[in-house]
């Protein structure tokens, strides 16, 4: 198959109240684990990559590594940038033929943010390019850290305005969402009315930034295997499905994946002190990374809609 847009896979998932997961890869171990459990739950999937990715990889091996797995698999997939940070990575992306693109304006004043996303708008769409924004703020851990004090929750007053002068195709919101695997001190809750106020005056399809539930199981075997993460906490996968109900159509996942390939990486070199061969490490945390996807198809409504 060649290369599906976001908005081809997100519009029918609103209309239908799914969501498609968007999982961030970094290397070959998390691009095949998301294309195998694409594949298993045979269901469509967005493969995302942050701009420090691209520095980690480099453009055209990571980009190259997602669309041999679109062309390989019998499901249809999306490469997006995420959290593009200016107009310029947004613009290489396109010309190295990603299907999507997210323009992260977020740490803008509305007009700037309103500005850069209508110039990636008008060098996206001629191309075939589906383009995703965002308005307010998450805190949490990503390449410009964002601290709680900082994070800002989305005007519903402004999305009307925002979506009309930028031609976006996807609107990435605040509500209460922050990235990384530190998401609650106290009670772990979304701002769901203010979902369901956005998207009733929007109707184009809404993503969810810092979805992962940071799941307690795998918490405790990293830290059975030497990590440090007391007081790891993440969204209640029932708020992620009531998100689902109002509007969200794409939810992004990166933290549990990364919990769950290196809670597996620590046990195999823990249990297996003599191996030495790096397949025999990478290989079972590569395997714990794609049931953690496909628990999240599964949860989103995406499996058996590819
Ligand atoms: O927001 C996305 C990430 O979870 C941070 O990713 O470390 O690849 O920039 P990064
Ligand atoms: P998590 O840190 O909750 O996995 O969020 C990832 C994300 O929003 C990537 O854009
Ligand atoms: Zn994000």
């Amino acid at each position: 198959m060649v290369l599906v847009t976001n908005k081809d896979l997100m519009v029918p998932a609103r209309k239908n109240g799914y969501a498609v997961g968007a999982f961030n890869v970094q290397n070959l171990e998390s691009m095949s684990a998301i294309a195998e459990a694409a594949t298993e739950e045979k269901s469509p999937v967005i493969m995302q990559v942050t701009p420090s990715v691209i520095k980690y990889a480099g453009l055209a091996y990571i980009s190259n590594l997602v669309k041999t797995a679109a062309e390989l698999a019998p499901v249809p997939i999306a490469l997006h940038l995420d959290h593009g940070g200016d107009f310029e990575t947004a613009v290489k992306c396109i010309d190295a033929g990603f299907s999507s693109v997210m323009i992260d304006g977020s740490f803008l004043s509305f007009d700037e943010n309103v500005d850069v996303t209508k110039r990636v708008v008008s060098v996206a769409h001629p191309k075939g390019v589906s383009v995703e924004a965002e308005l307010g703020k998450l805190a949490g851990v990503e390449e410009r850290t964002v601290a709680e004090k900082d994070a800002i929750l989305t005007d519903p007053e402004a999305v009307v305005e925002f979506v009309k002068k930028t031609g976006v195709d996807t609107l990435a919101v605040a509500i209460g969402t922050s990235h990384g695997a530190y998401k609650f001190k106290s009670e772990a809750k979304l701002d769901l009315e203010r979902l369901k106020t956005i998207s009733k005056k929007i109707g184009i399809p809404l993503v969810l930034h810092g979805a992962s539930s940071v799941p307690q199981g795998i918490v405790e075997k990293a830290n059975k295997y030497g990590a440090e993460l007391s007081g790891a906490k993440g969204i209640p996968e029932t708020e992620l499905t009531k998100a689902i109900s109002l509007g969200i159509a794409k939810i992004n996942i990166d933290t549990d994946l990364r919990l769950a390939f290196t809670a597996t990486v620590r046990e195999a070199l823990t249990n297996s002190p003599k191996n030495f061969d790096p397949r025999k490490i990478l290989g079972p945390a590569k395997d714990a990374m794609k049931e953690v996807a496909k628990g999240k198809m599964r949860l989103f409504g995406s499996s058996g809609k590819a």
